[in-house]
């Protein structure tokens, strides 16, 4: 996946692959915790802002979309005998959430939608990265479950980008900004947070996780 596609502006570093590859096991770990918190942080959004039909509809299917996710990440830990325990502290989540504006509720809530339109294309990213890179580092045929696994999951988390990015939109244009000016308007503030964003990332230390 391209990143300009993604709206990222920075590609991720050849070591954070070759570190993950080789820390499969705490990787997959983190991926369950990452799918959860994705799941949940959707249906926050739901009893947050209820206004939005859309929303609504939009972050139930993605709940649901994250939740088996989950499920499926969670059954590939049990497998390899991984217990879940809890979550670590997600400096990169952290950081790029303190980028949410404080200025308007309008603002604060474009804001919350970006941050995760990022998260979902950052993922996407990666999760492709792995995919592609894991039929060569287990020697097999491409046809190994974990592979298979990342393949299709980087498929969904792009389409959840581009849903964050429309729901962003939809704040503005309900909140009486002219369609056309929302586009330009979140566009603008969606490249400002991915400049964060790449910033923030080259400034954390390689994990043997998703971010
Ligand atoms: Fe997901
Ligand atoms: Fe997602």
């Amino acid at each position: 996946m391209n990143p300009s596609v993604l709206h990222l502006v920075s590609k991720t570093s050849p070591a954070w692959l070759q570190h993950c590859l080789q820390h499969l096991d705490e990787v997959l770990v983190d991926h369950a915790h990452c799918e959860h918190k994705a799941a949940v942080t959707a249906l926050s959004f739901i009893s947050k802002y209820p206004d939005d039909p859309r929303l609504v509809v939009g972050l139930g299917e993605l709940a649901r979309d994250e939740a088996d996710h989950f499920a499926r990440a969670a059954t590939l830990c049990t497998a390899r005998g991984l217990p879940l325990g809890h979550p670590s502290k997600d400096p990169y989540v952290d950081g790029l959430l303190k980028q949410v504006r404080k200025s308007s509720v309008i603002d604060g809530r474009v804001d919350r939608l970006l941050c995760c339109a990022i998260i979902e294309g950052r993922s996407c990213e990666r999760l492709k990265l792995l995919a592609q890179a894991l039929p060569a580092h287990l020697q097999t045929d491409g046809q190994d479950e974990l592979s298979r696994f990342y393949d299709e999951l980087w498929r969904e988390e792009a389409t959840h980008h581009l849903l964050f990015i429309e729901l962003a939109e939809r704040t503005l244009s309900r909140a009486g900004h002219k369609p056309a000016q929302a586009t330009v308007d979140v566009s603008s503030r969606l490249r400002e947070l991915a400049e964060v964003e790449g910033a923030l990332l080259a400034s954390l230390p390689v994990r043997a996780a998703i971010h």
